[in-house]
């Protein structure tokens, strides 16, 4: 499985690419929500840094072997992992995998079984940095939007890649759109990826045409210079501070899906999950709105933004009150009552993702990438 992408003579022109270091950068990102990178405090590598590989080019023309990077005609790009506990997992490289979210021990158990030895988060959620450690696994969050991997995330994503020890897992919640992207773009910047190969891999991965920022990113990704990647000041943090509104999106998103989950099961209690009250989802649902509500962010955003978000309050609250209500179910109208709710509520998820947070980076004004 390892050996599957690149070829044995791969292998070795890109060994000496595997060294070790450290870095971070900016919060995940959102349309105006986004914090511009903070220069990162130099942290010295933990293991010394790689020699340089072959002559960095900015340009596909490759020096003598580095066609060697790129798959024969009619190879996919990515290779799909035949595993249980890791969603849409994808070997890109020898070094390189994308996927989704490991979840509980058995996942992480998976991973160190696979030889990993360093997983990259991408995205907002917390990392579970206790489960990855009983497995022997160092954790890393560089999280991005789904507007987009700004360049300087694209600068850390391939220092990671070239100098932590791998394999290297990069995960997402769902592993669809963002790990690819950003597994994609460190690939190429670190040069073990053909940038030709670049938009194929999200397609095999499934990433949705909708993310043009993620599309992007994979499209105008190239090879970086060794030299600008040994001197890049990088640290590479178990848990990134993310901005409140992604905190609370976080949140959000885990209630939601909770709710889609009571909703398929005919808005009654989950057999694997009889701790879950139906009412009590809502109502946490409605919290997260009104948290977001609150954050300086939110108060910025314009008038609009404010108003989906207003009427995703109100619609949380009519599902908490009808799911809280006496004789609930009673009748089927009731369980057509709640669908139809969670239906607006989950529009407007859809909406504001779409006028807001997906907007590619290059598209926003005054948002430096
Ligand atoms: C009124 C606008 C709005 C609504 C409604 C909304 N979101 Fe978001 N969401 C955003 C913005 C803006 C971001 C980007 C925040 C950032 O990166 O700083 C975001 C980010 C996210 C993220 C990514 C967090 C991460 O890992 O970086 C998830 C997941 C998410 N939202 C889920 C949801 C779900 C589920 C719903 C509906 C139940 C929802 N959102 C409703 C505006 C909205």
């Amino acid at each position: 499985m390892r050996t599957s992408m690149a070829g044995i003579l791969a292998i070795l022109i890109l060994a000496p690419f595997f060294g070790c270091q450290k870095q971070r950068g900016p919060a995940t990102g959102g349309a105006p929500i986004r914090t511009p990178p903070a220069p990162a405090p130099a942290v010295p590598a933990a293991v010394p840094a790689a020699p340089a590989a072959a002559p960095a080019t900015t340009a596909p023309a490759n020096a003598p072997g580095e066609e060697a990077v790129s798959s024969a005609p009619g190879t996919p790009p990515a290779k799909k992992l035949d595993v249980k506990f890791l969603p849409n997992a994808y070997q890109l490289h020898e070094k390189v995998i994308s996927g989704g979210l490991p979840e509980g021990e058995p996942a992480f158990e998976e991973l160190a079984k696979l030889g990993v030895k360093t997983v990259i988060s991408v995205d907002g959620a917390k990392p579970d940095v206790t489960a990855a450690k009983k497995f022997g696994l160092r954790y890393v969050h560089l999280p991005h939007g789904y507007d987009g991997v700004p360049e300087n995330r694209v600068q850390e994503l391939a220092k990671a890649v070239r100098e932590l020890p791998g394999p290297v897992y990069i995960h997402c919640h769902h592993g669809k759109h963002r790990s690819p992207a950003a597994a994609t773009v460190a690939c190429v910047a670190a040069g073990l990826v053909d940038p030709s190969q670049a938009v194929g891999i999200l397609r095999v991965a499934g990433t949705s045409p909708n993310y043009e920022g993620l599309y992007d990113s994979a499209r105008s990704a190239r090879k970086l210079e060794a030299k600008l990647l040994d001197e890049l000041k990088a640290e590479f943090p178990e848990a990134a501070k993310i901005p409140p509104l992604a905190e609370a999106m976080v949140g959000l998103e885990h209630t939601h899906d909770h709710l889609k989950k009571i909703e398929a099961a005919g808005w009654r209690p989950l057999a694997e999950h009889p701790d879950l009250k139906p009412s009590h989802e809502a109502l946490l649902l409605r919290e997260h709105f009104t948290e977001m509500a609150r954050t300086e962010a939110v108060m910025a955003e314009p008038d609009r933004f404010r108003t989906m978000l207003t009427e995703s309050l109100a619609a949380a609250k009519e599902l908490e009150d009808l799911l809280g209500k006496e004789g609930f179910g009673d009748d089927p109208a009731h369980a057509q009552e709640a669908t139809a709710i969670l239906a607006r509520v989950s529009a407007n998820c859809k909406s504001c993702h779409t006028e807001y947070r997906d907007v590619p980076l290059g598209k926003k004004s005054g948002v430096a990438q």
